[in-house]
């Protein structure tokens, strides 16, 4: 049985801000779509801020070459599950290897738990489970990308997702 212990968004941030930047390994994104398939990517694109609606806003950006967008196009919802330094080697498998290929929580060794609010799971090895709902998204062509990736073929560009905050947990088991 798990327990759901509340954290404060705000005081959880600048963790998330650090682990965030790639050369510190990224963060867990869990996706999930309707007929209650789930999977999980690592992000190193995302900014946080104020607010929607009173909430802090989350916003990930994320290409149509991963499997994980097909879930976000499907299902508007996400869960950043904040690794620790234990967790380094789970962020590489998450951000190298694909979901249309394996179970990646599973090869992993990472423990789905409901969340609170939305459907994709949370990750209760992750110290910080940040639950997010897309309010906004930007769908290529757009000016939110460096000149860089819009030189990319269309297909390749990244949606960016903004999202309201709807609570922040760690689990224990
Ligand atoms: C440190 C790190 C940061 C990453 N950041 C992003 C990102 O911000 N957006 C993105 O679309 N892919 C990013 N990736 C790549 C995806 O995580 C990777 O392609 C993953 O295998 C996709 O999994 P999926 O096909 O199961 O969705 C990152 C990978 C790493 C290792």
């Amino acid at each position: 049985m798990t327990e759901r212990h509340t954290l404060d968004f705000w005081e959880s941030a600048p963790e998330v801000l650090h682990r965030l930047q790639s050369q510190n390994g990224g963060v867990l994104c869990t996706v999930a779509d309707p007929a209650g398939r789930n999977n999980v990517l690592t992000l190193g694109w995302g900014q946080i801020g104020p607010f929607y609606h009173g909430h802090p806003v989350f916003s990930i950006a994320v290409t149509p070459l991963r499997y994980s967008w097909q879930f976000l196009e499907a299902l508007a919802e996400f869960v950043i599950a904040v690794p620790d330094d234990s967790l380094q080697d789970a962020a590489l498998l998450c951000g190298t290897k694909s979901g249309r290929d394996m179970d990646k929580f599973a090869a992993a060794g990472l423990t789905r738990v409901p969340s609170a609010h939305v459907t994709p799971p949370s990750i209760l090895e992750c110290p910080i489970n940040v639950e997010c709902r897309v309010y906004a998204q930007v769908a290529p062509p757009h000016m939110l990308l460096t000149p860089e990736h819009r030189q990319r073929p269309l297909e390749e560009q990244h949606t960016i997702y903004f999202a309201e905050v709807l609570g922040a947990y760690r689990y224990t088991a």
